[in-house]
């Protein structure tokens, strides 16, 4: 690995912030409601607007969630963490963009038959600054803020909002265009951002770091304005053991990647950087004749890279992916084109539905021979998203996939989840119903567990009727016959995105 990455070459990748200091606003039609009041005459109406809406506290805090059906299983005893955007309001006004809302993480912890829920907003540097100011004072994602403070970098804007990795003994808030937060992870008490080496101040760490059965990770930082990526490898225990830039990566948004258990696999989707304009997404645009980029890198040796091309396109995130006998990689893709990301996560803001195509389950594969296929929809029902699997089985050729899927009619999200048999092309699922909006569930194995789906599946569902977060746990061996167990808030936390979990 290229242990020789010097300031210099650090401080012009993305951490130099030439790209975010062209921000600037998008303006409203002349008559048409603010954002703060669509989203405010919505949700008089319509029950699902709850999960937009900005988070009732800073902190909030139940030693005791009320038991709803079932027990914990035996043998199930944890921290399960999660993170979305949740603060969305302002001195009057409401962010335009989903993603723009300043991060909140949440701990449930399961012990002893009890569960309780810790959530608290990260007080990131933004976040610290506007509360002091009262107002928001910067551009994070898709909305123009009015009268913004200088930026220097991509972390006056970070939001911490994406995702979390426990490790080291602590826990970090994920974003993906700056700087982890590093939390107490008991407390959630945020102890500042976190610098892996001091030539890496500042830069960008994703979301979807990877980890290696010995509890290893590798991430990815992406500078797609300077067409580079950095890749990080870190230890069990929480420290920076390699890293390398990758250069010539084309400048698409790349949010998630993938491993087999030699290679490391990015997609450079159809949704590309190509303008200046007054948002960040703004910069982007959907590019339907353009090719996706997929690059192969070799974990043993970085600079070994290959290069195979697929039909346009646009994704978030990834399944399993492995390296069969013959050499070929195959991967599970939940891929779409930008219709969520462009409008479907401004529509919610305002409290509207939206049409756009929906994210489909397929499968890619990479022949050794240079040419790369993406498989039709494994299945036609509409929309799969959030695919999760047993951690044990990380790159090799799984045969579970865990996915969020079945739309809400006349109503935003989902209601089920559903496990894919990869082998026979078998679905099983349970539908929450139509009351319920599905978050991302995470696979827990049973300790001690052999089969491949020996575990649990642990997630959120927004409950409409009683207005109120719930957990839920399911056996993943037997998703049909829905939860083993539930448990409820008194209130509604934000709809959130990605979650880990730290066993006792
Ligand atoms: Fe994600």
């Amino acid at each position: 690995m290229d242990m020789h990455f010097s300031r210099r070459q650090a401080l012009q990748t993305i951490g130099g912030g030439a790209a975010l200091g062209v921000l600037a606003g998008c303006g409203m039609k002349a008559g048409a409601l603010s954002v703060s009041e669509s989203y405010a005459k919505s949700a008089k109406k319509h029950p699902w607007t709850l999960g937009w809406r900005s988070t009732p506290a800073r902190d909030l805090a139940t030693p005791d969630m009320k038991l709803v059906s079932g027990k914990i299983p035996k043998g199930l005893s944890g921290t399960f963490y999660r993170n979305g955007p949740a603060l969305f309001e302002r001195d009057g006004v409401r962010l335009e963009h989903w993603f723009d809302g300043d991060g909140m993480v949440h701990a449930y912890n399961i012990d002893d038959g009890n569960v309780s829920h810790t959530g608290r907003m990260v007080r990131t540097g933004k976040y610290e600054r506007e509360e002091k100011a009262g107002r928001f004072m910067v551009s994070a994602f898709g909305t123009k803020i009015e009268n913004p403070a200088p930026i220097t970098g991509p972390d006056d804007v970070n939001t911490a909002n994406t995702s979390v990795l426990p490790i080291g003994g602590e826990l970090l808030a994920l974003w993906e265009g700056g700087s982890a937060y590093r939390l107490d992870d008991t407390t959630l008490e945020t102890i500042g951002s976190k610098t892996w080496a001091a030539e890496l101040k500042g830069m960008p760490f994703s979301a979807h770091p990877k980890i290696e059965t010995d509890g290893s990770v590798w991430n990815f930082g992406q500078d797609v304005f300077g067409k580079r990526m950095l890749i990080y490898k870190i230890s069990a225990r929480g420290k920076l053991t390699g890293m390398h830039l990758m250069k010539n990566v084309p400048g698409g948004m790349v949010h998630d990647f993938c491993m087999t258990k030699r290679h490391l696999i990015f997609v450079v989707p159809s949704f590309q950087a190509v303008q200046k304009a007054d948002t960040f997404i703004g910069m982007f645009k959907w590019l339907p004749q353009e090719s996706q980029r997929v690059i192969v890198v070799e974990k043993d040796n970085l600079d070994n890279r290959r290069e195979f091309e697929l039909p346009p396109g646009f994704q978030f995130h990834y399944g399993n992916a492995w390296e069969d006998t013959s050499g070929d990689i195959r991967f599970s893709v939940c891929t779409g084109d930008s219709g969520f990301i462009e409008t479907g996560a401004r529509a919610v803001m305002r409290g509207e539905t939206f049409n756009v195509s929906p994210a489909r389950l397929a499968h890619i594969v990479l022949r050794k021979n240079g040419s790369a296929e993406i498989s039709s929809a494994l299945s036609d029902r509409a929309t799969h998203e959030f695919p999760q699997f047993n951690a044990r089985v990380q790159g090799t050729n799984a045969r579970y996939l865990y996915t969020v899927g079945d739309n809400h009619k006349n109503q935003v999200g989902q209601m089920s989840m559903l496990k894919h048999d990869l082998e026979s092309g078998k679905i099983t699922s349970h539908n929450y119903g139509k009351h319920s909006i599905v978050e991302e569930h995470l696979f827990i194995p049973r300790p001690g567990g052999v089969r491949e789906d020996d575990g649990w599946l642990i997630g959120t569902t927004l409950y409409l009727k009683t207005k109120a977060t719930r957990l839920n746990i399911l056996n993943a061996a037997r998703l049909e016959d829905g939860p083993v167990a539930v448990f409820e808030l008194s209130y509604a936390v934000p709809l959130g995105f990605h979650g880990a979990w730290k066993g006792a």
